[in-house]
């Protein structure tokens, strides 16, 4: 087939869809299609083989039999390049416009999954006119802790950009003003009689690291300065989650040219000990973090996640593929968010976790576009 790969855009995560884009053509033509890359550089400008600017772009894209929207995060994983190509008719590999858009809302994801009995964090949807306000003024920022409080934020917590992917905007915030938070319990207690060596220093780390309360002016400004920071991600809203005391277990989801829907091998994330959480750096820039596939973690549990990422996949109306991100912690698993668009670089979780089942990167690829055309 003739392939069009769309990559690049003007997200944050424009680099990471850089390097998907150009792993996702390679892959293609081992697989033997014709690929046609098509660039949206930084600035919204499309790029194309034949030349530059959107009505190229259109008759590009016109003259192929399928579109890869490799794009990662605003303008391109949220149902808007969905729409275009939509609009053009011309099929394309993933999530339609509504899944794509709501995906891409992490508050929007947890009420449709949350609906479907999918469980998720506590966490406060922060409109960004407020979230400014807070870090403009204290007494803001205090009725903002008050609502926190209210839903039942009691605990450290982590400040994200509602529209955010890569991690690009998050922070980890140990403490608010005034707040101190109960011992939370280890994930070794639910998990670690089944898993093995790998992740549980990190795990341990993670659950030993809720002790000292910092003073309040000092869990004032960092609260403010985690706001500011996720403010700094174009994004209408931030969300205030519970921490999620646990460890990281990630599911990947395809659906077949004959329309199965599967889901492949879990994978456990070790992140880099010496990043706060799973950061940008922890992800993209750290050859301390470790990804296990398959996770080892109980068949039980691992059923479970199958369970939930199918139901989470079928109530959010996504096609093709998704990887559905969980945190399992003492009290269960709770469903952190799906990326219709994963990370693809050959190194990302995504192909890592199909090659555990002895599913070839091209072959990845192919089974893509093929379910696409279907
Ligand atoms: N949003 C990035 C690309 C990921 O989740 O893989
Ligand atoms: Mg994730």
């Amino acid at each position: 087939m003739r392939v069009a790969v769309i990559h690049g855009g003007t997200s944050s995560e424009h680099d990471v869809s850089v390097a998907s884009g150009e792993g996702i053509a390679d892959g293609l033509r081992r697989a033997g299609h014709e690929v046609v890359p098509v660039l949206i550089d930084r600035s919204g400008e499309w790029h194309t083989p034949t030349g530059s600017g959107r009505l190229v772009a259109v008759d590009t894209l016109l003259g192929c039999d399928v579109a890869v929207p490799a794009l990662h995060g605003l303008r391109g994983e949220d149902g808007t390049v969905q729409g275009f190509l939509e609009m053009l008719d011309v099929p394309y590999v993933g999530s339609p416009v509504a899944a794509s858009a709501v995906c891409l809302d992490k508050q929007l994801t947890k009420l449709v999954v949350a609906a479907a009995g999918v469980p998720v964090a506590a966490g406060l949807p922060v409109p960004a006119e407020r979230a400014l306000e807070a870090t403009r003024s204290v007494t803001e920022l205090d009725r903002l802790v008050e609502d926190l409080v209210g839903v039942g934020l009691t605990g450290p917590l982590f400040v994200k950009p509602v529209h955010g992917g890569s991690s690009v905007g998050v922070t980890r915030v140990d403490a608010w003003p005034g707040q101190t938070w109960p011992e939370v319990p280890g994930p070794e207690a639910a998990v670690g009689r089944a898993r093995t060596g790998a992740g549980a220093a990190a795990a341990a780390a993670t659950a030993s690291a809720t002790t000292a309360a910092p003073t309040t002016t000092a869990a004032r400004a960092a609260l403010a300065e985690a706001l500011a920071t996720a403010l700094d991600v174009a994004t209408d809203a931030v969300l205030v989650e519970a921490e999620v005391a646990g460890i990281e277990v990630d599911v990947p989801v395809l659906e077949l040219p004959d329309g199965q829907v599967r889901c492949g091998p879990s994978l456990l994330v070790d992140s880099d000990p010496d990043e706060p959480f799973f950061t940008a750096a922890a992800k993209y820039a750290s050859t301390a973090t470790r990804f296990t596939v398959p996770a080892p973690i109980a068949p039980e549990l691992t059923a479970q996640l199958e369970r939930l990422a199918v139901t989470a996949y079928r109530a959010l109306g996504c096609r093709g593929l998704a990887r559905v991100d969980f945190l399992v912690s003492v009290g269960g698993p709770v469903l952190n968010e799906v990326n219709t668009f994963p990370g693809f670089t050959p190194a990302s979780q995504f192909p890592r976790m199909w090659a555990g089942a002895g599913m070839s990167y091209p072959e990845l690829v192919d089974v893509l576009v093929r379910t696409a055309v279907r």
